[in-house]
């Protein structure tokens, strides 16, 4: 009887019985909390369907597990170049072994959370799905793959998966006791206590301070600013990001209604915020500054029938790759409306055209105890010329130019658990931060400061020139010379015939660097990612290799056991 969920005698009474209850696995690969916060979601919803639903994340999950489960929906973000985020590697490593054995019991389904505007768009999820089919896993539905404006994909994908699940459900017998750990009670979700403030609901926090960090004559304009939250209820912790909802510069959005000819006041429909004007879609919750292909498809589309737009469809076939992209670089929707006019008739059709605008991440610059009740940030202002127009990125530009001291923007907390100070207030830590990657080492050195951390403190900062660039230069060399700072390591690339860059720096200091490493140091990089980030890395192997006495293979084990152990973190863009 009680193995009655698999027996073939019918059930007692099907009519009265509660469907059979799945177990789930709810996995998600997340470097900035996206994957999370839509894993969490979904863990939600299928417990609230009564499936017994697990969140877990894919750091530190090994894929042997997985031959455990019988269901498991797997959402994963890419980063870098294709790649996994950091900590999930080690994960799919391992799955990619060649003896890894079949998982042919495990239904699966992938979500795969990217942006388009990079060469390797979603290439981890891709993988990661390929190579479960590949292990004879079988999909509950197909992947979608997600742009950086997710919500019309990611409802899409859900509803699928939930109605597959549905299916699955209602193909098996009804169950007559709850026995087998299939009809267990559902498990609670670990869910964490929800921000007050989210996304969705951000504080509107008043501009407090905003100065330059690079002098004048630099060619690059760096800032600081701070927000006031002393009226709100955001917390955060040393590490963690701020998201800033940008809104778009109202010069360009009156240029794009003249050029169309639309009015700003008919009403729109947007997915999620319902009905609006143009002028307010435009404004706050449309991107019409980067092009995407899925913008010019759309375009294209809707113009299918006129000769003007047949040069797009060109530009659209697979060998134009490299023009596409050049094209969509130098250009923004502006430019494509005037390069192919006279398609677009109904404001409807340029809404649904236009991907969401998304709030912008910056590492917070701040210590939560040496600055209560502020938030920093430290924003590269984005601006180029390119196609006879100034440019530049929609919220730095908003935050330099079109915010002032006194004004509110609406801002929330981005949690980044994944990079924090060490537990062990004695423990050394190596910081890698050059450009706006110094953020959250200000964060770090601040909080260890005002925490009385008694261990040591070594960073390693680089920028163009020192005269112009050295980012928060009175600070640090302050903490420097009263010996907060253990060591200080400048890399000004410009400042010379040769390019001296941080990772130089590393290498050095190798024999100090690895003696820290030996005295139980963490490392923390934070900064570019497509460059900045895997040199460092390459130098990081080099040290241990050369002052560890280590082969290749073992100086990738040892970088290895410090991700594992949490003493190697990063925090790349
Ligand atoms: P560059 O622009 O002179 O080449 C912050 O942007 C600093 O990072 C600048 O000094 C920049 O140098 C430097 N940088 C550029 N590429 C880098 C790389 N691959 N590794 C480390 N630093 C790099």
């Amino acid at each position: 009887l009680l193995a009655g969920i698999y027996s073939s005698a019918p059930a007692v009474s099907p009519v009265a019985d509660p469907p059979p209850s799945l177990k789930i696995a709810v996995l998600y690969a997340s470097q900035s909390g996206t994957a999370e916060g839509l894993a969490r979601k979904v863990a939600k919803d299928l417990k609230a369907k009564g499936h017994i639903a697990s969140l877990l994340t894919l750091e530190g999950y090994t894929p042997a597990s997985l031959l455990a489960e019988t269901y498991a929906i797997i959402i994963a973000s890419t980063y870098g170049e294709g790649e996994a985020p950091d900590s999930v590697r080690p994960f799919y490593e391992q799955l990619c072994l060649e003896h890894f054995p079949c998982c042919e019991n495990l239904s699966y389904a992938v979500l795969a959370l990217g942006d388009s505007t990079y060469e390797h768009f979603c290439k981890f999820g891709i993988d990661l799905d390929n190579k479960l089919a590949s292990l004879a896993g079988t999909r509950i539905c197909d992947r979608i793959d997600c742009d950086v404006d997710l919500d019309e994909s990611f409802t899409q994908w859900k509803t699928t998966l939930y109605a597959r699940i549905d299916d699955i459900v209602a193909a098996r017998p009804a169950r007559t006791a709850p026995s087998s750990s299939i009809i267990t009670a559902p498990s609670s979700v670990s869910e964490p206590t929800a921000p007050s403030h989210t996304r969705d609901n951000p504080f509107l926090a008043p501009l407090v301070d905003k100065r330059p960090l690079t002098r004048d004559i630099s060619s690059k304009l760096t800032l600081h600013l701070a927000f006031n939250i002393s009226d709100s209820t955001l917390r955060y912790e040393a590490g963690d990001a701020c998201g800033v909802i940008p809104r778009n510069d109202i010069h360009l959005v009156e240029e794009i209604l003249h050029t169309l000819n639309f009015s700003g006041s008919v009403p729109v429909q947007l997915p999620k915020s319902g009905t609006t004007t143009l002028l307010d879609a435009l404004l706050h919750h449309l991107q019409i500054t980067r092009l995407t292909r899925k913008m010019i498809e759309a375009y294209a589309t809707i113009g299918r029938h006129t000769a003007q737009c047949q040069p797009l469809f060109h530009l659209l076939v697979p060998e134009q790759q490299a023009h596409l992209e050049k094209y969509t670089y130098d250009r923004g929707l502006i430019d494509l409306l005037h390069d192919y006019p006279g398609i677009l008739h109904e404001p409807a059709d340029l809404v649904a055209m236009l991907p969401r605008l998304s709030p912008r991440l910056y590492s917070i610059s701040s210590s939560p105890s040496a600055h209560a009740g502020q938030i920093h940030t430290t924003v590269a202002v984005v601006r180029y010329r390119a196609h006879n127009r100034d440019r530049g990125g929609v919220c730095s530009t908003l935050l330099s130019d079109r915010t002032n001291t006194g004004e509110s923007l609406p801002v929330y907390i981005q949690p980044n658990k994944r990079f924090r100070l060490p537990s062990d207030p004695a423990a050394p830590i190596i910081m890698i931060g050059p450009g706006t990657g110094i953020a959250p080492f200000r964060a770090f050195l601040h909080e260890r400061r005002a925490l009385n951390h008694t261990g040591r403190n070594w960073l390693f900062f680089g920028e163009r020139s020192a005269a112009t660039d050295f980012l928060y230069r009175d600070e640090l060399q302050s903490m420097h010379t009263d010996g907060h700072l253990t060591h200080l390591d400048l890399a000004f690339s410009r400042d010379q015939d040769r390019k001296i860059y941080v990772q130089d720096r590393m290498l050095e200091q190798a024999p100090t660097f690895w003696q820290w490493l030996q005295d139980g140091a963490s490392v923390y990089v934070c900064g570019d990612a497509s460059r900045m980030a895997k040199d460092v890395d390459a130098t990081l192997h080099t040290i241990a290799e050369q002052q560890g006495h280590l082969t290749r293979e073992s100086a990738t084990e040892y970088i290895h056991q410090l991700k594992e152990h949490h003493r190697y973190h990063r925090d790349v863009y």
